[in-house]
């Protein structure tokens, strides 16, 4: 009977285990710390987050406010995405140094290569500032006092709050306004690029495989942390010296297997797990699929111009990985969200909730949440619907309107702010437009824009069409637009820019693209985005108590902040899934695999010479395991964008991987977590390893690391 107690007890651990979650760090004691170690993990919640001496945490930086890294030697050495990198490593590529291409890499410190933008901050320490925060918050009558005050307090904290030089305060709401926290971080702006493989193998697969399992992409780069002579952040000087960091990641050449332990730690942005049902199923039915045929519309015209002339694709490359990566996860998100049944039980869960608060007579406070949340998301339908159509059509996918929208923008500010403003914001626009038009075809826009349209004219709501737009012949609109414009060329867009703010006015207002997007833009401006915001306050009101309500009647279960930037936990195991009937992924993936895919040439699936004659001979060194080579894992990590980089670390602390995607069938884990097909993808550290040392030949950073054998240590 005991033993049957204690394993339900385990089962129950252990499922619930599986249900996704990205914790605060700082709070890890407890419920957290008793799962991760029924999982396998053999630290405290102290070894992850600890003020008063070096945690796993101080080995952590946010890498650039939008992906994660890891520091993983004594002298500052960065591990982070080659994604993440892909700015910095363009930056120092040209024709004569064409490190996308080829890959680089600093044999010595002084050809490491400082980078103008780029930052990490680390977390110093986190602190629940909730009730400073709210204080005199509650007397307050209404939504807007009480937000001001809020406002306020936050500010007011912020630089009242002590902290050491070179330290910044930030504070950040919780549970949708429910919780508040303090960060103090540290920003070193000195960060060097050390070593990149080329971009077939950082970039395998390209957006064939984006969001994809089995995936064999090597994703990583390699930066360094440089700082002034007593270690504190300082911009770039050629003194500076590497940074001595207060923790950093010893790694495993032990390698994973299925069930292992696994904790990702990072910087995950934005997700949105407690929406009610019908803000689901709104997604599902209406949102994504206009977004996604948008998005598909464009993306099959600018592949057919990039497949046959090699300068359009250089062009468009980078915008169209950028389009083709949400149209991909939107598709992959409502696929899941179907396959998950999201909406069933979330109305199930909503059933539940409305008994609890009956039971707990919080009907006052609690009874019509869900009914307001139907009667508002219902209102809000049209107006949503229209934004995305703008929002796609004029200021993402077609780049004349987009461009245009700038011009309009220009006007606005003539109008509201007057001639000085007019005027910087001109001399802005112009320096920016050599940039813009470099990259612009005149012949991929023009399509894009006839398809584009026809769509927007058909399919977004019709009583916030502008009348021009009303059974409009595209061709004929398309020809007279491109045909007229002087919007579709650098030339005439600077000839458009010239002279005083009544010139440039009144030649704006008289370019047929210029008086598209106005009619566009005047009717969203004035009859969509006021309404949509409106209601959408509404909505985060709602959501706000709906919050605090599933905290107040839920007190023993587990409901973890909806993801916001900030440094958080998830952990999990090394799974495989089965995405469809009679389908079962393996976990690992091998550079036989990568072979497998090889296209010799293809932009996508080319692997370098170099790789092949290292698979051809075996030279895998401590690396490999049982005469094959490791490449990509997955986990039931619950991740999301930002978490990009993060480290995947063992249950000793170790590193063993670097987490760069998910799969597709489990992308829908922003809005719902579905513990059998949501998986994280990582790069297997020792493929990461395999490429610095045997392609790269870079042992001088090998050296640098600790390399350890945890598995082999708990044999003995
Ligand atoms: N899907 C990954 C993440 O969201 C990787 C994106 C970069 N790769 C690409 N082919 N666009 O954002
Ligand atoms: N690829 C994402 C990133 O760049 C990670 C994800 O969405 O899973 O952060």
């Amino acid at each position: 009977m005991k033993f049957l107690k204690i394993f339900l007890f385990l089962f129950i651990i252990q499922t619930q285990a599986q249900q996704g979650g990205m914790w605060i760090p700082s709070l890890l004691q407890g419920m957290n710390e008793k799962e991760m170690k029924s999982l396998g993990m053999k630290m405290s919640a102290s070894d992850i987050y600890d003020v008063n001496k070096s945690s796993l945490k101080d080995a952590v930086p946010h890498f650039n406010g939008g992906c994660t890294s890891e520091v993983i030697s004594p002298k500052g050495l960065l591990l982070t995405n080659h994604h993440c990198g892909f700015d910095a490593i363009q930056t120092h590529s040209s024709v004569e140094h064409d490190y996308l291409t080829n890959g680089f890499w600093a044999y010595k410190m002084e050809d490491e290569l400082p980078n103008e933008d780029l930052e990490v901050t680390f977390i110093v320490k986190i602190e629940d500032v909730t009730a400073k925060v709210l204080d005199g918050v509650a007397a307050l009558g209404t939504e807007v006092e009480k937000q001001n005050k809020i406002q306020e307090n936050i500010s007011i904290l912020g630089t009242s709050i002590p902290k050491e030089s070179g330290q910044e305060n930030k504070i950040k709401t919780f549970y949708e306004g429910n919780q508040y926290m303090l960060f103090v971080t540290e920003t070193f702006k000195d960060v060097r690029l050390v070593g990149t493989p080329p971009s077939s193998i950082g970039k395998f697969g390209s957006d064939t495989d984006n969001w994809v399992w089995p995936r064999h992409t090597g994703d990583f780069s390699l930066f360094r942390i440089y700082a002034d002579r007593n270690n504190r952040p300082a911009t770039y000087s050629k003194d500076n010296v590497p940074y001595t960091p207060k923790h950093f990641l010893p790694i495993s050449l032990d390698g994973v297997q299925e069930d292992d332990f696994t904790l990702v730690f990072g910087y995950p942005g934005k997700t949105t797990e407690y929406l009610p049902a019908v803000a689901i199923e709104q997604i599902i039915n209406e949102l994504n699929p206009a977004k996604i045929e948008i998005r598909e519309k464009a993306l099959k015209v600018a592949d057919g111009f990039m497949r046959k002339d090699n300068a359009v694709k250089i062009q468009y490359a980078s915008k169209y990985a950028g389009i083709a990566n949400y149209w991909k996860k939107w598709i992959g998100e409502t696929q899941g969200l179907k396959k998950s049944d999201a909406v069933a039980i979330k109305r199930k869960q909503e059933i539940a909730f409305q008994e609890k608060v009956i039971k707990a007579g919080k009907q006052a406070e609690y009874g019509t949440l869900l009914a307001d949340f139907e009667k508002n998301y219902a209102e809000i339908s049209p107006y949503a619907s229209s934004r995305d159509y703008f929002i796609e059509t004029v200021l993402r996918n077609t780049e004349l309107l987009s461009v245009t929208y700038k011009m309009y923008q220009l006007e606005q500010i003539y109008n509201t702010k007057g001639e000085q403003a007019f005027t910087d914001r001109k001399n802005n626009l112009s320096n920016g437009l050599g940039e813009f038009y470099k990259d612009f075809n005149k012949n991929v826009d023009e399509k894009v824009f006839e398809q584009l349209l026809e769509l927007y004219a058909t399919k977004s709501p019709k009583q916030f069409l502008p009348t021009h737009l009303i059974n409009i012949n595209v061709q004929n609109l398309t020809a007279e637009i491109y045909g007229q414009s002087k919007l579709i060329d650098y030339n005439g867009a600077k000839e458009l820019l010239t002279g005083d703010s009544k010139t440039v006015l009144a030649n704006l207002n008289t370019d047929k693209a210029f008086q598209l997007v106005k009619e566009m833009a005047d009717k969203y401006l004035k009859e969509v985005a006021p309404k949509y915001e409106k209601i959408n306050l509404k909505i985060t009101d709602l959501q706000r108590t709906y919050m605090k309500a599933q905290l107040e009647l839920n007190k023993n279960s587990r409901i973890f902040p909806d993801a916001n930037g900030t440094l958080r936990v998830t952990y999990g195991k090394v799974k495989g899934y089965e995405p469809k009937d009679a389908i079962t992924y393996k976990p690992m993936t091998y550079l036989d695999g990568v072979l497998e895919k090889y296209i010799p040439g293809d932009y996508e699936f080319d692997v370098p010479s170099k790789l092949i004659d290292l698979y051809r001979t075996k030279e895998y060194g401590p690396y490999g395991k049982n005469g094959k080579m490791p490449v990509c894992f997955i986990g039931t990590n619950h991740t999301t964008g930002g978490n990009s980089g993060s480290p995947a670390i063992d249950a000793k602390g170790n590193l063993i991987g670097l987490n760069f995607d998910r799969v597709w069938e489990g992308t829908m884990s922003d809005i719902y977590y579905d513990p059998s097909i949501c998986r994280n993808v990582m790069v297997d550290i020792r493929y990461v390893l395999f490429i610095m040392d045997k392609y790269a030949g870079a042992k001088n950073l090998i050296n640098e690391l600790k390399l350890v054998h945890p598995k082999e240590t708990n044999k003995k």
